[in-house]
């Protein structure tokens, strides 16, 4: 692509993105913080879903210090619905980080990468977002939008990539504002120039658009093998004891890491199996599916009371069943906790 060229493309695009463009609510600051947030939010989670997060979180922790001093509980609690929730950890952890260093917020590509969490993307987006770096911040959209101008069928990988940055830096060197590039980059992938069915008759790139004038824009990006990972048995267990829960935080890094879990028997490890003598369990099970990227787990739950219990069983501990709604958990232990907390007390042996 020529200079003149990319000029040409990047001020159609940013044309079309004050048309048409989304307004969403972290794009009306600079504030880094405020951005970062939106950012880590946004990693796995659709816009429409994060809106009300990010209010939400931005009202309990306006700066990055309120975040640093909060308790891990409160973070998790204020995530809780989101989901992957080592990305709040990583927020919270990369708050402190900032905190005890003392020396502010990053305002570069380079400073952004030192932060915990921080990957070639994110520094990318939040040094443009916030400090208007002309740094090119390829996500999944964008890869499609410039593997199609470019008809490059494998744009991650390093050769692609590089022709990828240079194309968006010669649009924003063209263009003016390095932000509004790659929010308009961003919407286009998400609005127009979708993975199915793109919309090539309203696409600021198309008279440029190298898979639209080879007849087949799907064709690109080529399709990457990928899966849900493997289906999982796991049985939950609510074990309770007089309005008593026994109940344990998952392990930090592990899927649901640093989220409270009720014990749990797996197919596979990575669940907590406590053996407890004398359950008396009810017959009721709830059944069914939770799908994660990676893995998918096919739930099966059980509640069941003890009458004369020893003490917690490493690492578990009792708590007041009304504590339970306050414990940040993932999805599947708080379904199952909605369907025991209805449940009378235990009838059955089984
Ligand atoms: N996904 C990641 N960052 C985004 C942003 N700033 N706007 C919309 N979608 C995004």
């Amino acid at each position: 692509m020529t200079a003149d060229e990319a000029r040409t493309l990047g001020q159609g695009l940013l044309a079309w993105y004050r048309r048409s463009g989304r307004r969403l609510p972290w794009r009306e600051t600079r504030d880094p913080f405020a951005i970062w947030v939106s950012e880590v939010m946004l990693q796995q989670t659709r816009v429409e879903t994060v809106i009300p997060y990010y209010h939400r979180f931005l009202r309990r922790f306006p700066t990055v210090e309120a975040l640093a001093a909060a308790a891990t509980d409160e973070v998790l609690g204020q995530w809780e619905g989101l989901g992957y929730y080592a990305r709040a950890l990583r927020l919270h952890e990369g708050a402190r980080a900032m905190v005890r260093r003392g020396e502010g917020l990053p305002g570069s590509v380079a400073a952004w990468r030192e932060v915990p969490g921080v990957g070639p993307y994110m520094a990318a987006a939040l040094a443009s977002f916030a400090s208007g770096a002309a740094a090119p911040a390829v996500d999944g959209n964008v890869a499609r939008v410039m593997s199609r101008v470019l008809a490059l069928p494998r744009p991650r990988l390093a050769a692609s990539a590089r022709a990828v940055a240079g194309a968006i830096e010669a649009m924003m060197a063209g263009a003016g504002d390095p932000a509004e590039v790659n929010h308009a980059l961003m919407d286009l992938g998400a609005t127009v120039c979708r993975a199915r069915a793109p919309r090539c008759g309203v696409c600021p790139l198309a008279s440029l658009c190298r898979a639209r004038s080879g007849g087949d824009p799907e064709r690109y990006p080529a399709p990457e093998a990928r899966g849900r990972g493997p289906v999982l048995a796991v049985r939950i267990h609510v074990i309770r004891h007089l309005g008593r829960v026994l109940v344990y935080r998952r392990p930090p890094g592990g899927i649901l890491g640093g989220l409270w879990a009720f014990p749990a028997r797996f197919e596979n490890e990575g669940g907590l199996a406590v053996e407890i003598p004398g359950v008396t369990w009810r017959a009721e099970r709830q059944a069914f599916r939770h799908v994660f990227t990676h893995q998918t787990w096919q739930v099966t739950a059980r509640a069941g009371d003890v009458a004369r219990p020893g003490p917690a069983p490493d690492p578990t501990r009792w708590v007041d069943a009304p504590a339970v709604d306050r414990l940040p958990m993932g999805r599947p232990d708080r379904r199952v906790w909605a369907w025991a907390r209805e449940l009378g007390p235990a009838t059955v042996t089984l």
